[in-house]
């Protein structure tokens, strides 16, 4: 008979338990997951913890300031900020193929992480003091999707699972390890975290770079960037933020298609809307958007965002399809 209360109250005390007066890191990504686990841990042993962020760029817009302003705001968290956006846009140059994408987020963000944490323990180590523990955000279907469950395949390399280096000098606190997402925004809610970061959609680990299809640059970055803030600020609008699971917006980047704008052709890349119902992520469902408010979304997306020409609506459950397209 679980409820939030008790979650909680059972979450902190484990971490307690399991951490001690040792010191210990987590890394947040700007998504919910890794804010509650974050918070939870801020809850157990306040200042043993420290947060690093790595701002990889493939963020969408306003997401760093949430958690570099609000998320401190509201837990008073010790956070590390490591501004490595040409790092990633260095690193994914010229690389189209979805699963190659993947795999160099996931090891320049280990890498990126990695030295920020040097950084953090050589200060420890000033004071005495040893870093022992990462806290990792990772959720009960993240378990399953990457082998970790019985006998699931590994569907997509998810690298907050999977991506772990070998002589990972830390323990695992993993304090969402059994919770589904629902489960997860009540906790992150009853911490008192603000709005926008618990009832944020889910967001996968490498970010915008597994939603432009073709290669990753800054000028992609922030078209997708644009039409993505359009397609939230008018679902928001709607009042229609907890009638869909997630919306991926989708750059096709390597399509452009003949289209007619006042007196001239263009040729644009399309733009593709995602929005899911879903209970899990394990299964989903196309979301039945009303018109009017795909009708909204598509003129401004068109009439706003340069080299976009067309926006088209994915009309496929899961499976056959995956909810992000990468
Ligand atoms: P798919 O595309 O496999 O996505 O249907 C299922 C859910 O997982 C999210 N997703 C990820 N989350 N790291 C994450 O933390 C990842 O690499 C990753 N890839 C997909 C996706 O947004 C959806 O909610």
């Amino acid at each position: 008979n679980w409820t939030t209360g008790n979650i909680l109250e059972e979450q902190v005390e484990r971490i307690r338990q399991q951490i001690g007066d040792s010191k210990v890191i987590c890394g947040l990504s700007g998504g919910v997951d890794s804010a509650v686990a974050a918070a939870l841990v801020q809850r157990a042993v306040g200042d043993q913890l420290t947060c690093v962020f790595v701002d990889h760029g493939l963020l969408r817009e306003g997401e760093a300031e949430q958690v570099e302003r609000d998320f401190v705001a509201a837990t008073g968290v010790n956070l590390y900020v490591a501004n490595e956006q040409e790092r990633f846009l260095n690193a994914l140059a010229g690389v189209s193929d979805p699963e190659t994408k993947r795999k160099i987020i996931g090891r320049e963000f280990i890498r990126a992480f990695e030295e920020a944490e040097r950084a953090i323990i050589a200060q420890a180590a000033a004071e005495g003091e040893k870093i022992k523990f990462l806290v990792q955000g990772t959720l009960y279907p993240d378990v399953v999707e990457s082998g970790g469950g019985e006998g699931a395949a590994n569907i997509k390399s998810h690298h907050n699972v999977g991506g772990l280096p070998e002589d990972l000098q830390f323990e695992l606190v993993e304090p969402l390890r059994a919770l589904f997402k629902d489960e997860v925004r009540a906790v992150g809610a009853q911490l008192g975290l603000p709005q926008e970061i618990v009832g944020r959609q889910p967001f996968p680990g490498p970010g915008l770079g597994i939603r432009i299809v073709g290669e990753v640059n800054k000028e992609r970055l922030d078209l997708l960037r644009k039409a993505d803030a359009i397609a939230r600020a008018e679902l928001t609008a709607a009042g229609l933020d907890n009638d869909v699971w997630q919306m991926p917006v989708v750059l096709l980047a390597d399509v452009r298609s003949v289209g007619v704008q006042g007196d001239g052709r263009t040729y644009g890349h399309p733009i593709v809307l995602r929005p899911v119902s879903s209970e899990d992520a394990m299964t989903a469902d196309w979301s039945r958007l009303p018109y009017d408010l795909l009708a909204r979304i598509s003129n401004r997306i068109t009439n706003e965002v340069d080299g976009v020409n067309r926006v088209v609506l994915d009309v496929t459950s899961k499976p056959p399809g995956t909810i992000e397209w990468e």
